[in-house]
């Protein structure tokens, strides 16, 4: 089974689908190691709970992004893992990460890309007012939420939502694509041809 490593800041809403699925015999990878950047985040709890280990760390406690991505990438060699699935992550990567692992390094963002960008995706497209968003997943590159797209779910907003009630529409349209794209990816039936990614049959 593929050897995955979750990187998350906050909820862990998404990591637990996929610990879920995984337990549930539904998605055959090993979940090696949770890397988070806030000690406090609910996220940490769901791995200790799901017997994952964890690399909790304070940014302010390392000189630069590229310090502590260092350490990362240690971490993550000494696990052996060959695919970073990216959580609610609420960092920007450097290279230090992302060229060693482009290809095997995933996002899951909260909108339809190259829609809202960035931070606060379900905000944004409340206040563009737009009638659908949705979730993307997309392999990371140096971009912000740029990479090659995998996959995509359409959500629909109505005229009576809330950024809780959307966002709740959004949670659980990730919960499922999430770990449906790593199953994908563990297949091997994803491919990255230029800009473009081809899911095979
Ligand atoms: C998710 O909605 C994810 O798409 C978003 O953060 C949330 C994390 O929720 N990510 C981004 O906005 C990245 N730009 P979770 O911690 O409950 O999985």
């Amino acid at each position: 089974a593929k050897r995955i490593a979750v990187f998350a800041s906050g909820q862990g809403s998404n990591f637990q689908a996929i610990a879920d699925a995984v337990r549930e015999g539904k998605l055959d990878v090993s979940i090696e190691l949770l890397v988070c950047d806030k000690p406090s985040a609910p996220v940490v709890e769901r791995a200790k709970h799901a017997g994952v280990d964890a690399f909790v760390f304070k940014p302010k406690d390392y000189p630069s992004r590229e310090a502590y991505e260092t350490e990362i990438a240690e971490e993550l060699r000494k696990r052996q893992v060959d695919l970073i699935v990216l959580a609610g992550y609420m960092r920007i990567l450097t290279p230090t990460l992302v060229e060693p692992y482009y290809g095997r390094m995933i996002n899951i963002h909260p909108s339809l890309l190259p829609s809202f960008p960035g931070i606060n995706a379900i905000g944004q497209a409340l206040e563009h007012g737009v009638k659908v968003t949705g979730v993307t997943v997309h392999f990371v590159d140096g971009g912000l939420d740029s990479g090659p797209i995998i996959a995509q779910t359409a959500v629909p907003l109505y005229e009576e939502d809330t950024e809780a009630s959307l966002a709740k529409r959004i949670h659980e349209a990730e919960q499922k694509l999430y770990p449906y794209v790593i199953g994908l990816i563990a297949q091997e039936k994803v491919a990255i041809e230029g800009r473009k990614v081809i899911v095979k049959p």
